[in-house]
């Protein structure tokens, strides 16, 4: 096992409450422990598909739709990435936010790529993608 280093992070005080109230519901020892955990799972699920591979997946995006210059940057880079996305599904959820889901396929480096780019924008609320599957050719 590798040394332990310990380390600090900054949250906000509420994400911190909520942080707590779930490491109380999944009796988690400790907050250490919890995060070590999270970490862990997230590093693993990242890794199960090689940068390389051809997969499918979705983005799921929510943004502030009245931010002016948010919806030509992801117009912008959907259209400059026709290559990997397939479909667009637009909701408007309230008088502010947009939900939009985007299908993508291709290398899964490139798909990593086009999906920080896009949840990185400013007023982009949330962004989780998911590699759904690899798609394997059946022999012929
Ligand atoms: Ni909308």
């Amino acid at each position: 096992m590798s040394k332990i280093v310990r380390f600090s992070i900054s949250l906000e005080r509420d994400l911190l409450k909520k942080f707590q109230r779930f490491c109380r519901e999944e009796r988690f020892a400790t907050r250490s422990e919890a995060i070590r955990q999270l970490i862990h799972d997230f590093l693993a699920r990242r890794a199960w598909v090689e940068d390389a591979e051809d997969v499918a997946g979705t983005l799921t995006l929510v943004y502030d739709h009245h931010r002016s210059q948010l919806r030509d940057q992801l117009m912008k880079l959907q259209h400059d990435h026709t290559d990997l996305i397939v479909s667009t599904l637009h909701a408007h959820l309230t008088a502010h936010l947009c939900l939009e889901v985007i299908i993508l396929r291709g290398p899964a480096k490139q798909l990593r790529e086009i999906a920080a780019r896009l949840r990185g924008l400013k007023g982009v609320h949330k962004g989780e993608l998911v590699i759904a599957a690899v798609p394997q050719e059946s022999p012929a």
